[in-house]
Parts: C-alpha cells; sequence; structure tokens
C-alpha cells in the first residue's frame, strides 16, 4: 500500500528503511526519501508506522 502517493512510497519500503538503515524518526526517513515534500498528507501515517517499527525493535 502506498503511503506516499506523490512519490509512490510504499509502507513496505518505509519498514525496510526503518530495519535496514537504522533511522528511527520522520526526520530521518525525509533525509534519505522524498516522502512528505510535496502535499505532506503522508507525513501521519509515515511517522505511525516508523514508530512502529521502532518499538518492535
Ligand atoms: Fe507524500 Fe504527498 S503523499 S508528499
Amino acid at each position: 500500500m502506498y503511503v506516499c502517493l506523490c512519490h509512490g512510497i510504499s509502507d513496505k519500503k518505509i519498514v525496510k528503511l526503518v530495519e535496514e538503515s537504522g533511522v528511527s524518526d520522520i526526520r530521518g526517513i525525509k533525509a534519505i526519501t522524498p516522502l512528505g515534500s510535496q502535499c505532506g498528507k503522508c507525513i501521519r501515517q509515515a511517522k505511525s508506522i516508523i514508530q512502529h517499527v521502532v518499538l518492535e525493535r
């Protein structure tokens, strides 16, 4: 499922980035992808996914 429609970034992609790159917050994801840089509607959902993965570490 796409989280960021503007840039075609899926929930799976976010999970993979958090697991593999050690990123642990929205800032980190935004530093390595364009997520949220257009309409910003995806930020809330992306934050929730990141938090979920981080809590499972
Ligand atoms: Fe992510 Fe628009 S949906 S910037």
